[in-house]
């Protein structure tokens, strides 16, 4: 078998494991197994609900080597939640909480030898679709539907590391709509696609599009997003219109521990450029980590965010959340699930 490449130089997620779960329901809850098997194809009908009504939804977490030299899995409770929470909104069949919680944890410990050093990870995708065989199902949720975990070795989300983004501010366009932008299905991704690469298109040098539907700043396409100082951090108030980020959520704890302000609160267009003469922006996300921001696009205008160049600030809390990660620093929060290394 041909060696699978160093996951430093190849895009994000494009390396498989060797093992995954997986778990059926029908018409009932969802049955495991209870062991890992050999990562391979599946096979689904033609007629499966989820490749004509969409039933589908997903998750992205990490498992971290740490210092000794051992595996823990970042916030998975946090994580399998949402799960949970995005199954109930699309009317899946429910997901039990600890049979997810063990398939993520059995996934991770038959991976563990393919589990790259820090900054490297494995990234964990949980993924639940509906198998249902009717096409005629429009109307109704799939009844039968497969939950399995794969797992990707990984390195930087963002080409070339830690460097400054560029984001292209979207001020007409909405990522998803409203009442599902806190759900993490496959349906809102496939939406924002097109205008993505669309607005894109015009300038090879964006990273991301930070949606600002209406001038309300919410998130990009796969992270959501800060603004900081030497006192304070803010960040859009939480409401169905955008992801519910397990990272946000991690950056605002650890803020408020080491002692910044928390303000969440809506984020206007206006309000950038003042922030640009004197603060930092970042972005924060499970692939994106905290990832600075120097340059925003909007309107053919440019900002830029400060002199351009990763904050101080942003490096800071950045820090503190990959050492809770790879176990070079306490976890006062209890974050860390330790596995079999
Ligand atoms: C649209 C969107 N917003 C925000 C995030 C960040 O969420 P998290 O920190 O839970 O990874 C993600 C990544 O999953 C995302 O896809």
């Amino acid at each position: 078998m041909t060696p699978k490449p160093d996951p430093f130089t190849v895009p994000f997620g494009t390396v498989l494991c060797d093992w995954m779960t997986t778990a059926r329901a029908d018409g009932g809850p969802f049955v495991y197994g209870g062991s890992p098997e050999p990562y391979g194809d599946l096979t689904i009908s033609p007629a499966a609900h989820v490749l004509h009504y969409g039933s589908a939804i997903f998750e992205g977490l990490k498992a971290h080597r740490q210092a000794d030299g051992s595996l823990a899995v970042f916030r998975l409770d946090s994580h399998v939640a949402r799960m949970v929470g995005s199954a109930q909104r699309l009317r899946l069949p429910e997901v039990d909480a600890g049979t997810l919680k063990q398939m993520i944890i059995d996934a991770v410990e038959a991976n563990a030898t393919e589990v790259p050093d820090p900054p490297g990870s494995l990234y964990i995708r949980p993924t639940l679709i509906g198998t249902e065989a009717d096409i005629g199902a429009a109307g109704r949720p799939t009844r039968a539907a497969l939950l399995y975990v794969v797992n990707s070795p990984v390195g930087d989300y963002f080409k070339g590391g830690i460097r400054p983004l560029t984001l292209l501010l979207e001020t007409s366009l909405q990522r998803t709509v409203p009442q599902f932008g806190m759900v993490k299905c496959g349906a809102n991704y496939a939406m924002a696609l097109g205008p993505t690469l669309d607005a894109m298109a015009a300038n090879e040098a964006v990273d991301q599009i930070l949606f600002a539907t209406g001038g309300d700043i919410t998130e990009t396409g796969a992270a959501n997003f800060f603004l900081a100082d030497d006192e304070r951090i803010v960040t859009r108030d939480l409401d169905e219109s955008f992801l519910h980020g397990v990272t946000r959520d991690s950056t605002i704890q650890l803020a408020r521990h080491l002692g910044y302000e928390v303000q969440e609160r809506p984020i206007g267009r206006d309000e950038l450029v003042d922030w640009s003469e004197r603060g930092e922006a970042f972005l924060s996300g499970t692939a994106a980590v905290v990832a600075p921001v120097g340059t925003i696009l909007h309107a053919g205008e440019t900002l830029t965010i400060g002199d351009g160049q990763p904050g101080r600030n942003t490096l800071r809390l950045r820090q503190a959340l990959v050492d809770i990660q790879v176990g070079a620093a306490p976890d006062p929060f209890d974050w860390r699930t330790p596995v079999r290394g």
